[in-house]
């Protein structure tokens, strides 16, 4: 029988991932979960094939460099690859592969909770209830904002951004965009294209981030994009923290400038910014826009397929370098 390659798993992964994997391949893991450094996770590439890593795992130039020739791909279990020096990974020859279609739906869905958690005041409602301070219903309790008939601003009209659209459109919301590219009317659905940023923030009663973290990108939610913001909009984030100025968000909530933010992923998490925590009107989640066993798995076997591919000669299925 022929020798199974080796890959390297840096995380835990659900147990169906980890069924093919080890059917596949030799595996190697860690017997328990957390971030690998980069030391081990060079001791621990050393005679494999392929690497299979998460997001919490940072990948820069030295690490990269580092890596042994024989391995030939890095799949990340995300569609995000910010933690991976994506042109040091060029360089050095190892291809990268994402996950993108995995993440769509689950995160889309998370996406709508903020939205509808933000603007119908959800964290203090539970907060107010599980504290035992509900003094009862009253008229004018906890008034949050109808999304019906609001404008919804997608800053990346991708494929998260579209599934958002998808839902919102069902909420009857007006759909805005802005992407680098306009893209085509089939998958448009409808929605008005924004040429610049500026343009989208003008008309947006809520903001929801879909774009990836790149320079371009890193904090462009800051005081100056909030200013253009109408009175009062609502901010949503399912898609990397550092797209957003945490000071300056965290200022316009204060000020009641935004409404109300919905949070899911944040600027040097899980420490996040210690101003979000006394913000009633934040409704914070722990990264959790994936976290359906549904998405889990498919990104694993996503992921998978990645290094079966190259492992075989072939291109990445869903190929970032
Ligand atoms: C991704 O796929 O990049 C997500 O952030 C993982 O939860």
């Amino acid at each position: 029988m022929p020798t199974k390659k080796r890959i390297l798993i840096t995380r835990h992964l659900p147990p169906d991932v980890l069924a093919r994997a080890a059917r596949d391949y030799d595996v190697v893991q860690s017997g328990s979960d957390y971030v690998m450094e980069s030391g081990e996770i060079l001791a621990k590439a050393s005679g494999a094939d392929a690497i299979l890593c998460c997001l919490s795992e940072k990948f820069d130039a030295g690490l990269i460099s580092r890596l042994p020739d024989r391995v030939k791909i890095l799949a990340t279990f995300s569609v995000g690859t910010d933690h991976i020096d994506l042109d040091a990974a060029r360089e050095h020859g190892l291809r990268v592969g994402n996950t993108p279609d995995a993440v769509t739906i689950s995160t889309a869905e998370v996406a709508m909770l903020l939205l509808l958690g933000a603007a119908h005041r959800v964290s203090e409602g539970v907060h107010m209830l599980r504290s035992r301070s509900w003094p009862g219903w009253e008229a004018m309790q906890l008034l949050g904002m109808r999304l019906s008939g609001k404008r919804l601003g997608i800053l990346g009209l991708g494929q998260i951004g579209q599934a958002v659209a998808k839902r919102a459109r069902s909420f009857d919301m007006e759909i805005h965009y802005h992407s680098r590219n306009r893209v085509s009317q089939d998958r448009e659905l409808g929605a008005v294209f924004h040429d610049t940023l500026d343009g989208l923030l003008g008309v947006s009663d809520v903001l929801s981030l879909h774009a990836p973290s790149t320079p371009q990108t890193k904090y462009c939610i800051n005081r100056a994009a909030i200013e253009k913001l109408p009175q009062g909009a609502i901010l949503v984030n399912t898609a990397r923290g550092d797209l957003v100025a945490d000071e300056d968000v965290i200022a316009a909530l204060k000020s009641g400038r935004l409404a109300a933010a919905g949070l899911d992923v944040f600027e040097g998490e899980p420490k996040i910014h210690e101003g979000y925590y006394a913000l009633e009107n934040a409704f914070l989640l722990p990264h959790m826009g994936t976290s359906t066993i549904e998405a889990r798995n498919e990104m694993g076997f996503a992921a998978l397929d990645n290094i079966d591919a190259v492992l075989a000669g072939r291109e990445p299925v869903y190929p970032v370098v």
